[in-house]
């Protein structure tokens, strides 16, 4: 593990929980927040992508924010954070629905088409990779906009795959 992988390991030891498949980290990264640690845990996932060109970063709100945030610090632009509500002065969007597992419920994610165009290479960014809903819902976003996605970085990655950058996985957790 490297070391701000061992500084999140230990901080989820310390003053988190790990409850079977739910992963507590509402003291430090999604409800109360660090932004020391959460600036290291950026500038970690920027690294690993930091030769690629990378237009904009794209998160869903809420926790995936802060994340996104410290990203593109790092690489210097902008990001998006997909609305769960769309509001009245968003007049032309993409939408694409997404269901959460953790949640049992559905919820519609909205980008204005102001804010993300053709061409533009994305880094999809969030907090946890569970199901892969929220990825999913933005991956059709992106292909409705015409833009391309580039990679997808995320603090915990719940899933099984290997091809999504992640500071921690389930095996980091279990192992130690
Ligand atoms: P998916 O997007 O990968 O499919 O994941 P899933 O539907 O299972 O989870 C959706 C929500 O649950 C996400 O928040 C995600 O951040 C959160 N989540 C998933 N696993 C964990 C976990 O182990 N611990 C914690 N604390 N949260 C988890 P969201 O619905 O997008 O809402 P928000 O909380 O970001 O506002």
């Amino acid at each position: 593990m490297n070391p701000v992988a061992q500084e999140l390991y230990q901080r989820i030891r310390r003053e988190g929980a790990i409850d079977g498949q739910v992963i507590k980290v509402d003291r430090f990264l999604n409800h109360m927040v660090d932004p020391v640690l959460m600036d290291k845990l950026g500038a970690e996932l920027y690294g690993r992508f930091a030769e690629r060109k990378i237009d904009k970063i794209i998160t869903a709100e809420s926790s995936g924010i802060m994340i996104a945030q410290a990203i593109a610090g790092h690489f210097g632009v902008p990001f998006i954070y997909a609305k769960k509500k769309r509001p009245l002065t968003m007049r032309e969007y993409y939408a694409a629905s997404s269901y959460s597992f953790t949640k049992q419920e559905s919820t519609t994610l909205y980008v204005s088409q102001e804010v993300l165009g053709t061409r533009e290479r994305l880094l999809f960014v969030d907090d946890f990779f569970a199901a892969g809903s929220t990825y999913k819902a933005i991956e059709q976003i992106i292909e409705q906009a015409g833009a391309t996605l580039v990679g997808v970085a995320v603090i915990i990655n719940k899933s099984d795959r290997r091809d999504i950058e992640s500071i921690l996985t389930m095996h980091d957790l279990a192992s130690g």
